[in-house]
């Protein structure tokens, strides 16, 4: 996880990085740092805090104590040491010849400490940033000064993933980064270079980006960006322009990140949709998917963590329910450390939003290498897993910034309920015009979710009284389980009370144990079928003491008879319920996180794009 920025130009760098970390705290929170060129004593100064992005910025007196224009900045999210000053970034050699920030874990990093330690190096920090800054360095002086080529040799000797930005201090102006397995970015305008560990850190200041792949360097100037490979020769890489208004990375007059992106949700539902409809019908031409391949597919795998994981359990149901293809889902970061035997007809799907979640990836990387179909359904363009699949499906959520997601889950069912469709109607297990219709009812979805925020001051009000809750468990079944996952994982991450899914079902094997007097249980009922057994449930728990909230279609009235609290969302499509079920769900977390007093967008110990194992 962590954040970098630098910026090298005409104007002065630290404000222009502190604004480009303010963009980037939602990947780490627990301490920040800046190095700044100073030209009038010719050397790197550096600033580093603990705590908030705030905490520095107060510190450099919003950046404007910091002389020079060419820097680098990082806000941290601990892995090696815990947060404190001393472990902050930058890191520097010992004579601050070499100043640098990662994002990243060096694996090896005791192995090269003790080697460095040989060599005379003494170590102030636990980081392992310290000791590949302290290998540069070494390399440094062992080639007379030469950057790429003690970074080249630095880097090789390197396992694990790193996104680093470099200073030397006998190069004023000049920044050197180097990617691999960490996201990297590179922007420049007219006044000036860039790098960033992601698109919204300088999108106020440019659009124009490059993607640095894995193993390779860069070395920006005020004159020129030149990109290299690892053996140190010169690349060209092509320039890409991205969409995003840099609004939609701002808080727009909502008080949190998360309340904005769950109001986006109507949009951004509107727009992924839109975004694969070609006169009326369903279009993967530009995904690369197609007809003669959907045929032959046998098993679909989807691969995913978090939210995105949810993503997948809703689309086991209905991808099975549509279509004739088994379809399997897997955490990645345990799919990729077992076995699978995937048949060769198999197609397997990456869900990612930030498409750098570190097992996605290296998922995505192993199935690859078994030659196998891959398809990402990946939100940030241009990153790692949208570039490495085989095939990819942009869902169109914009930039999401707060840490807990709720936008790109809802894209990324719209993105699952058109693969459904689309291979329903390819593998003739549904009829034109089942799909005509199931596609009329999507278009429905955006108005039935502007509804459903309507009455958001009503969950509010529920969110106040449970306010003071220790635990809280979700039930359901079929596709209402699926909502429960990503329900209830929304109200421990962001408000930290205990929170559980259980499939209803599963309640009487041991957790209803745990149900005490007001305990609160929440029961989607969405599924006509299924919702009545669900109800039963919800009256056993209810006998032995719990409270209850229900949530379920406009109609289903009589559950008022059984449950404490009803909060009703309009009809749909039994597949398609996810998408308005989790709207008041959302919002449940999100009140009863405020009234907590938790810092909504940025709740403790969490990141947002999670890229370590
Ligand atoms: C983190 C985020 C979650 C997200 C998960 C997977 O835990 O807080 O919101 O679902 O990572 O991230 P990805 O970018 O792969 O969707």
């Amino acid at each position: 996880m962590c954040g970098i920025v630098g910026y090298t130009g005409d104007e002065s760098a630290a404000p222009i990085i502190l604004e480009g970390l303010s963009k980037l705290e939602y990947r780490g929170y627990d301490s920040a740092g800046m190095a700044v060129f100073n030209d009038k004593i010719q050397k790197i100064e550096i600033v580093k805090e603990k705590g908030r992005l705030q905490g520095l910025i107060e510190k450099t007196n919003a950046g404007n104590a910091m002389m020079g224009c060419c820097g680098i900045g990082h806000t941290r999210w601990a892995t090696h040491g815990i947060p404190s000053q001393k472990n902050a970034h930058p890191h520097f050699s010992d004579d601050k010849m070499v100043v640098a920030v990662h994002n990243g874990i060096i694996e090896n990093f005791h192995e090269l400490k003790e080697y460095l330690q040989n060599k005379g190096y003494e170590f102030y920090s636990e980081t392992d940033t310290e000791t590949v800054t302290k290998l540069i360095d070494y390399y440094y002086k062992k080639t007379e000064h030469n950057p790429l080529e003690s970074l080249s040799k630095a880097l090789i000797r390197v396992r694990g993933s790193y996104a680093l930005g470099i200073m030397f201090s006998d190069r004023p102006g000049v920044i050197y980064a180097a990617r691999k397995d960490s996201p990297l970015i590179v922007g420049k305008n007219d006044g000036g270079k860039f790098i960033a560990s992601d698109v919204p850190a300088i999108l106020s200041r440019t659009r124009n980006v490059y993607y640095i792949d894995n193993m390779e360097m860069v070395e920006l100037s005020g004159e020129e960006i030149k990109f290299y490979n690892i053996d140190g020769e010169e690349i060209t890489k092509e320039q890409v322009t991205i969409n995003w208004d840099a609004q939609s990375a701002e808080k727009g007059g909502y008080e949190h990140f998360m309340m904005k992106e769950i109001h986006e949700q109507p949009k951004v539902v509107k727009d992924t949709l839109q975004a694969f409809l070609k006169d009326g019908q369903i279009d993967l031409k530009d995904v690369g998917l197609n007809e003669e391949m959907m045929k032959s597919l046998k098993k679909l795998y989807i691969i995913a963590c978090g939210s995105a994981y949810h993503v997948g359990v809703t689309a086991k149901y209905v991808i099975e329910d549509l279509t004739d293809v088994m379809v399997e889902v897997d955490l990645a970061s345990e799919f990729r450390y077992r076995d699978p035997k995937i048949p060769e007809d198999s197609l397997v799907v990456i869900i990612s939003q930030s498409g750098e979640t570190a097992d996605s990836l290296a998922a995505l990387r192993m199935v690859k290498e078994k030659e196998i179909n891959t398809l990402g359904i990946v939100n940030v363009v241009g990153s790692s897993i949208a570039r490495e699949a085989d095939y990819t499906m942009y869902t169109i959520a914009g930039p999401e910034i707060a840490v807990a997601t709720t936008k790109a889950y809802s894209a990324q069912l719209i993105c699952i309920y058109l693969l459904a469709i689309y291979m329903g109607r390819v593998k003739g297990s549904l009829e034109e015009k089942v799909c005509q219709d199931m596609l009329q009812e999507m278009m429905t979805l955006p108005d039935k979710i502007e509804k459903i925020l309507t009455d958001k001051d009503r969950i509010q009000w529920f969110a106040n009284k449970f306010a003071s809750a220790k635990d809280m468990f979700f039930i359901g079944r079929g596709l209402d389980y699926a909502i429960c996952l990503e329900g209830s994982l929304k109200m421990k991450e962001i408000s930290y009370v205990h929170s559980e899914a259980y499939a209803a079902g599963e309640l009487k094997h041991g957790t209803i144990s745990l149900i005490e007097d007001g305990t609160l249980v929440v029961g989607l009922m969405t599924q006509t079928s299924l919702g009545e057994k669900t109800l039963s449930n919800m009256v056993e728990v209810k006998s032995r003491g719990a409270y209850l909230m229900g949530v379920t279609e406009y109609g289903n009235y009589n559950i008022e008879n059984t449950v404490n609290f009803v909060v009703y969302v309009p009809k749909t499509d039994a597949h398609f319920t996810s998408s308005l079920a989790i709207i008041p769900l959302q919002l449940l977390g999100y009140y009863i996180s405020v009234a907590r007093g938790v810092d909504v967008d940025k709740p403790r110990n969490l990141a947002k794009s999670v890229t370590v194992e």
